[in-house]
This record gives C-alpha cells, structure tokens and sequence, in this order.
C-alpha cells in the first residue's frame, strides 16, 4: 500500500533537473513533507553499478535492447528496495529521471517499439506509475550546450541532435496526452524564473495531493 506522493523530473540534457533538485526537496520540506530524493538509472548499490556501464563513453556499442533491459533491470532494483518502501512509509519522493525517460530515449530515440517498453513497465512496477512527472522542456541547442559546458559528455551525451529532437518530442507527447499529471516547465529561461514555475507546480500538487 502507497500513502507517500512519487513525482519524478523528466526532459533532455542539461534542462536543469539535477540543479533544481535541491531546492524542491528544500521546498517540500519547508512544507513539511519527509522527502527522500534518489535519481536514476541507480538510486541504490546495484543500481549504479549497472549506471557505470549504461553511461560509460568507453562502451559505445551497446545493442538497444541491452540498453533497455539494462535500465529496466537498475529500475527493478531502485524500485523495490527504495522507492517503494519510502512511499510506503509515507514519503515524498523525488526521483531525477524514470520510465519516461526510457520512453524517451530508448523508444522515441533508439526507435523501439513503445510496446515493448510497455511490456518491461509493467512487469518491473506493475501498477506503479509517479504522481506527477514534472517535465523540464529545452530546446536543444540550449540543452546540449549546457551539458558540454559541464565537461566530459557520457554515452548518451555523445548522440547528435537529431537524437535529442526525437526525446524533446517523445517526452511532449507523452506530456500531451496526460497534462495534469505531466507539468511542464519552461526551462531555458533563467533559473530564478524556472523556480517560480517550480513553486507554483509544487504548491498546485500539494493542494490536490493534501498529505
Ligand atoms: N536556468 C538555467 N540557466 C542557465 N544554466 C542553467 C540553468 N539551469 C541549470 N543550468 C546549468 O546547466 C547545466 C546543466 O544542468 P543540469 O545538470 O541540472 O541538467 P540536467 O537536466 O540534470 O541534465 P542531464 O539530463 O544531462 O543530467 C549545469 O551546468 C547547470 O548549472
Ligand atoms: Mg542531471
């Protein structure tokens, strides 16, 4: 049984996600919520472990299935021996990146059949959706420019941009057909305005969450 609220932050490189992090974990609290923060792919030993290979620039020929599985198998472990037991606890949680993202980048990006990532969701969580998946939107050319200007670029990093209009549109897509449960954030505009965005999201989730 799930009494806790899960809301993960999704969109492209260098949106701004693990920067604001932080400071809606900070929010929340200053609201009163216990708020457990992890990220994926990892979140716990094994996980990141499996990170490591996922990521590595030294092992760029991975087969997409690999890499499907891959995250699938750093989710089935994240999930149950971290998430799930902090929703059931009652936490808030706030995961940087989940399964919209394997949507995203393996389905929209790698072109694999959505059904086939679908088959992998419900098999790893069952009925287990987030709460609210608040997406940092970007164009590209921003995104990907904020991401080299913080250094040496990861396996996915090194995609072209054509790779990362494909994600941009999945995850709208994906936004699109469910929007209250998928805000969006206007995220190349400066970070003092993407908080206020940020806080009127949180204070409208807590009014309809009400824990
Ligand atoms: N609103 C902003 N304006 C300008 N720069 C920003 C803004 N927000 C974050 N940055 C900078 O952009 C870079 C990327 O931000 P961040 O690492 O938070 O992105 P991310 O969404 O977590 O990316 P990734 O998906 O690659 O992990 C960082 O160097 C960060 O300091
Ligand atoms: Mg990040």
């Amino acid at each position: 049984m799930k009494h806790g609220v899960f809301i993960t932050l999704e969109g492209g490189e260098g949106a701004g996600k693990s920067t604001n992090v932080p400071w809606i974990a900070d929010y929340l609290r200053s609201q009163g919520k216990t708020v457990l923060v992890t990220r994926e792919p990892g979140g716990t030993e094994v996980a990141e472990a499996i990170r490591e290979v996922l990521l590595s620039p030294e092992l760029p020929g991975m087969n997409a299935d690999t890499e499907l599985l891959l995250m699938f198998a750093a989710r089935n472990e994240h999930l149950h021996t971290k998430i799930l037991p902090a929703l059931v606890r009652g936490e808030w949680v706030i995961c940087d990146r989940f399964t919209d993202a394997t949507y995203a980048y393996q389905g929209y990006g790698r072109g694999i059949a959505l059904s086939r990532i679908a088959v992998l969701e419900q098999w790893v969580q069952g009925d287990v959706r987030p709460d609210y998946v608040i997406l940092f939107d970007i164009d590209v050319t921003t995104g990907m420019t904020r991401a080299q200007a913080r250094g040496r670029a990861d396996r996915f990093e090194q995609e072209h941009a054509a790779f990362f209009e494909r994600i941009r549109h999945g995850y709208l897509q994906r936004a699109g057909e469910l929007p209250a449960r998928y805000p969006v954030i206007q995220a190349a505009q400066a970070r003092v305005n993407v908080r206020e965005q940020l806080q009127q999201v949180l204070e409208r989730i807590i009014a309809e969450t009400n824990t």
